[in-house]
């Protein structure tokens, strides 16, 4: 973990309260690890942690949604602005499980994780097919910039005004996308039904509310077949066959 203080190159609207925003380390040499970073913002006692997105020589890129006065406070940051950062949490998906072919499902924001990941994937020339799911068409994210990597992209949305009608358990019923490993971010709901739904081996992304962020305070722990963990530092992602669900 280290604690870094980044310049906001750029902070904008991408889609219905979400925001894409670029960050540059003010001090050379900063090179991206981890899984998520964890914001300070002024006024609020606890940092907000944000999944990586994309991460560059000396920069990296974040989504998020306006959920409450902290992303709030964050979305009104004008470029120039200083921003003070722990880089270097949790670890990540695990790209050597997936021998072939790998299947990423995102729900919502979960999309951002699995898009580095995506990269990661094609270049080490795995197969990747990439299932998104979102409320409405006006929420919907990076799916452009997958399509970008792989041809075998599909989008579903609950109100059915893009793509696949219904949720993303959905269009994995349509497509029967052929995988040997999956991956998957999104709303805990939606990972539950994935884990029941398909088959083989893979990994959940996990969220939940943090108090240090970096394995002190056990605030994020959950329980596993292997005992207690902490999500922030044991995890976020977590094998299918360590879950309890
Ligand atoms: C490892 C990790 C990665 C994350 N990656 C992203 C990301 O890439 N993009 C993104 O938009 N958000 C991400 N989140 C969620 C993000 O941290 C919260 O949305 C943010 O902290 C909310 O802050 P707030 O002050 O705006 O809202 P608050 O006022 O703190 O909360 C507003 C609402 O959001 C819910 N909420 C707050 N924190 C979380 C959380 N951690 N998990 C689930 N629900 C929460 C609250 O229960 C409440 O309903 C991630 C969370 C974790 C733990
Ligand atoms: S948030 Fe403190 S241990 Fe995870």
């Amino acid at each position: 973990m280290e604690k870094r203080k980044f310049n906001i190159k750029s902070n904008k609207v991408t889609a219905k309260n979400t925001y894409c925003l670029e960050l540059t380390a003010l001090e050379p040499g900063y090179k991206f690890s981890g899984e998520f970073v964890d914001i300070e913002l002024e006024g609020f006692y606890l940092r907000r942690p944000i999944s990586v997105c994309d991460a560059w020589e000396g920069g990296i890129t974040l989504l998020y949604k306006v959920v409450g006065d902290g992303t709030r406070a964050l979305s009104r940051m004008p470029s120039g602005s200083v921003l003070d950062v722990l880089t270097g949490l949790g670890n990540g998906f695990d790209a050597a499980a997936c021998r072939k072919s790998a299947l990423l499902v995102g729900g919502g924001l979960g999309a951002a994780p699995l898009y580095r990941f995506c990269k990661e994937l094609c270049s080490k020339g795995r197969e990747v097919t990439v299932i998104l799911g979102f409320n409405s068409a006006d929420e919907i994210v990076l799916e452009k910039e997958f399509r970008a990597l792989t041809d075998k992209v599909s989008v579903s949305t609950a109100d059915g005004s893009a793509g696949v009608k219904g949720f993303v358990t959905d269009a994995v019923r349509l497509l029967a996308p052929q995988y040997d490993y999956y991956y998957t971010c999104g709303p805990l709901v939606m990972m539950k039904a994935l884990h029941t739904m398909l088959e083989g081996s893979g990994e959940y992304s996990l969220e939940e509310r943090m108090g240090c962020g970096a394995g002190f305070c056990y605030g994020c722990s959950c329980q596993t077949l292997t005992g207690t963990k902490r999500i922030c530092k044991d995890g976020p992602v977590f094998k299918k066959e360590e879950l309890l669900w």
